[in-house]
């Protein structure tokens, strides 16, 4: 695509959300926070990410959340962030894998936002959290069977998304004008899923 088109998709998409937000869904590792970054550069919004947010109100980190507290009051604080972020819109946020589980969190994510599903394989995904030690769930002597059963139970109800797009190995700007454009044709038919 050229950039004079770039420019015009990327100025329909704009004003095609009004004051949504655009919430990136998905599994550990399926780029959430690095894609949604990059989304938001490029469509000039606001990102936030669910988990900084959570870490920087609870001043604690991910892990000492479920350390201390457990997973029932992690999802707590987490439906409350996600809430609030999303009634902030126009922006991007990426939420944490759990998020989208929540029907309050998805019914708030009906209501005031576009979800965007991003979907990776097995592979894919544990490449990727392999690199950081920062997800309570995986710390597990099995952790692929772990996001295997995470991917059976959650990929229905990601399903659910108003827009998937593959996550894989390119370029995030690459991932990002999909999203823009699966955006744009989700506004042209100018439904949103009701389920
Ligand atoms: C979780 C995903 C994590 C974080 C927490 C639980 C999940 O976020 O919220 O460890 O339930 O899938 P990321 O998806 O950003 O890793």
């Amino acid at each position: 695509m050229g950039a004079t088109d770039m420019a015009e998709l990327v100025e329909r998409v704009r004003a095609g959300i009004g004051t949504k937000t655009l919430v990136l869904v998905g599994l550990m590792g399926a780029g959430k926070t690095s894609v949604g970054r990059k989304l938001a550069q490029i469509l000039q919004l606001p990102f936030a990410d669910s988990d900084h947010e959570i870490e920087s109100v609870s001043r604690m980190t991910v892990p000492e959340l479920f350390e201390a507290y457990g997973e029932v009051e992690f999802r707590a604080l987490e439906q409350r962030v996600v809430t609030r972020l999303i009634a902030d819109g126009p922006a991007v946020i990426g939420t944490g894998g759990g998020a989208f589980m929540n029907a309050d969190t998805r019914a708030a994510i009906r209501a005031n936002g576009i979800s965007i599903w991003l979907k990776a394989d097995l592979d894919t995904l544990m490449d990727r959290v392999a690199r950081r030690q920062n997800r309570p769930l995986l710390k597990n002597s099995d952790p692929r069977a772990v996001m295997r059963k995470l991917m059976e139970d959650r990929y229905p109800v990601y399903g659910e998304a108003d827009v998937t797009i593959v996550s894989r190995d390119a370029r995030h700007g690459t991932i990002a004008a999909e999203i823009i454009e699966a955006v744009d044709a989700r506004l042209a038919q100018n439904i949103t899923k009701v389920t």
